[in-house]
């Protein structure tokens, strides 16, 4: 049953950029939640100029990547919306901060309470929705409303937990830890459970190891030691000075039940640490379960991790303990189209005491170095992964990379100076997502077709709006359809706003895109997430209004104010939903 060429028949819209968004004619793009919402029935209005840490702990937070749905019943009109809360944007969020006064070393302008509202608009959401008459509406009294934050108690499981590693002042034990920081993109697994995933963590803490710390080497790898936020400033766990162990404790994938609001979620050690993009997976034939994780990094790797046991349809309990035991792969691409998973496992190749591995801990403690001595890939930054269950290909999407030189580029990265980034697809021998040998090709450079040097490879019926630079976060439909969201596109870099496209992978067509959507100035495009029925499509509209580099924005002086368009009220990331004009699929 694979997808015959030329499936997308909506009508193409113009590359470009604006103040707002926009959709194919014929469909709506309905704003769900913002920034700020009240997810609970006794949750104040958003008031940007009177905003307090616990309101915001009881709202729907901020800059949403990763968007999941779970039909309730089975329903594709009725289910749990969860969302991740990446980052903050303080210059945005608070009155008085100032763009450039938010960077300062010192974040002077940035006080305790602030710190305390990011604390609380970072982690996620798990928000009861339902379609009523064509329009989908937020079920505030429900039972499964939950917002979960950087404060929210977690219980670490797997290899690493109880490790000396992971012990602090705070948790003695080494087996529990505060929240959750920059969950990036996800994926939800086949019992119902939301996997969220720890991306750059290095940003949020403070102060030094000393040189020669037993940790100096295992935080440089991962880039800790300047700071994006002013939380070290007010909270000794995140000063490595004051907490040296507490970085161990993030960078993970952490497993949340949406069904049950009292649930602790579960840091998944035996996934690695990394900045993990995203934990999308897939039922093996055989029954295990396979999950795909970038590690979002210039020069950083693919990985997969399979579990030991097989799902178990008939009990959903059974399969809570699935993502502690299994093994951990990383990718080697060979120049000839083949390539092979290196397992990460303590004792095997250079993965010893020798080296400072003791235990399979160290290992995936420092994921990292482990697969920098196996030999592994090293990527133009890989961000989401998708397997499509009906053909069994895996798409790897790599954003950029302008810093891999000339003689470093290789078959699977093969531009230099990789301004818009690529996209590989990965055939498992024998369809076995299980196997340690697979196939792979680049499916599409991505760039502007028109301009030679740019040596972009979309297929000649992409029309000028049809390209896209930046692949990010993506998705595959009930028909087997690739969608592609991106994350770096505007008026400088590539004359467009970030956006989704839709992208043929199969037939004459394969390598042919098609613009659906795009997002306001400053954006990136997240989620994307279909229904069961392909007929509401959840998209996540992530820091609108955030300047570029050289354009000064903030709370009194944005450069959009997205989507309420309100004097006094500042752009609001944005959950949208959308919706095809008098019913029927996304087609
Ligand atoms: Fe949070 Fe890799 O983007
Ligand atoms: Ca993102
Ligand atoms: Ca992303
Ligand atoms: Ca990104």
């Amino acid at each position: 049953n694979k997808v015959t060429a030329g499936s997308f028949d909506f009508k193409e819209i113009e590359a470009g950029v604006d103040q707002t968004h926009h959709v194919a004619e014929g469909y709506d793009a309905q704003v769900l939640l913002r920034w700020g919402d009240p997810i609970f029935p006794d949750t104040p209005e958003f008031d940007p100029m009177n905003q307090t840490a616990e309101r915001q702990a009881r709202q729907f937070g901020y800059n949403s990547d990763f968007i999941g749905f779970i039909p309730i019943d089975g329903s594709s009109d009725h289910g749990l919306l969860v969302a991740n809360h990446e980052y903050t944007n303080d210059e945005l969020m608070f009155p008085g901060v100032g763009a450039q006064d938010a960077k300062d070393a010192g974040f002077s302008k940035m006080t305790k309470e602030l710190v305390d509202i990011e604390i609380a608009a970072h982690g996620g959401a798990v928000v009861e929705i339902r379609r009523v008459g064509g329009k989908w509406q937020v079920v505030k009294d429900s039972k499964y409303n939950r917002r979960i934050t950087a404060d929210t108690p977690m219980e670490i499981t797997g290899p690493a937990a109880g490790h000396d590693r992971m012990k602090t002042a705070a948790d003695p034990a080494g087996r529990q830890v505060r929240g959750m920081i920059n969950n990036c993109a996800g994926g939800m697994t086949p019992w119902g459970t939301w996997l969220s995933c720890e991306e750059n963590f290095n940003g949020y803490f403070w102060g030094k190891v000393a040189e020669d710390h037993p940790e100096a080497r295992n935080y440089k790898r991962y880039g800790i030691g300047r700071p994006a936020y002013a939380w070290g400033k007010f909270h000794e766990r995140f000063d490595l000075a004051k907490e040296p162990n507490e970085a161990n404790r993030f960078g993970w994938v952490v497993e949340i039940d949406p069904f049950d609001p009292t649930f602790t979620p579960k840091k998944r050690t035996a996934l690695g640490r990394t900045k993990h993009e995203g934990a999308a997976g897939i039922t093996n034939s055989d029954g295990r379960y396979v999950i795909y994780l970038g590690d979002d990094e210039r020069f950083d790797y693919v990985y997969k991790f399979v579990t030991a046991g097989r799902v178990d349809p008939q009990n959903r309990a059974a399969n809570f303990g699935l993502l502690d035991e299994g093994t951990l792969f990383v990718a080697k691409y060979n120049p000839d189209g083949t390539g092979t998973w290196l397992p990460l496992v303590h004792g095997e190749g250079p993965l010893t005491d020798a080296n400072g591995f003791k235990s399979q801990a160290d290992v995936v403690i420092e994921t990292r170095r482990a697969a920098d001595l196996l030999g592994a890939t090293k990527m133009d930054r890989p961000e989401d992964i998708e397997a499509n269950p009906q053909t069994n290909r895996v798409y790897v999407m790599l954003t950029n990379n302008t810093r891999r030189k000339d003689d470093q580029v290789d078959s699977a990265n093969p531009r230099a100076n990789n301004a818009f980034g690529h996209i590989v697809e990965m055939m498992p021998e024998g369809g076995d997502h299980a196997s340690a040998a697979f196939k792979w090709e680049v499916l599409v450079k991505c760039g502007d077709p028109s301009v030679a040097s740019v040596g972009a490879t979309f297929s000649s019926e992409t029309t000028r709006n049809g390209w896209f630079g930046m692949p990010d976060n993506c998705t595959i439909d009930s028909q087997g359809r690739l969608w592609i969201a991106t994350d770096g596109n505007n008026a400088k870099a590539t004359g467009r706003a970030d956006g989704l496209w839709a992208l043929e992978t199969e037939g004459e067509l394969r390598g042919t895109s098609k613009h659906f959507f795009r997002v306001p100035v400053g954006a990136e495009l997240c989620g994307p997430c279909f229904t069961p029925n392909d007929e509401s499509l959840f998209v996540a509209v992530q820091h609108p209004g955030e300047p570029e580099d050289d354009v000064a924005a903030d709370f009194e002086n944005p450069i959009t104010r997205w989507p309420d368009f309100k004097d006094g009220v500042p752009p609001r990331p944005s959950v949208l939903v959308i919706t095809r004009q008098g019913g029927g699929k996304i087609a």
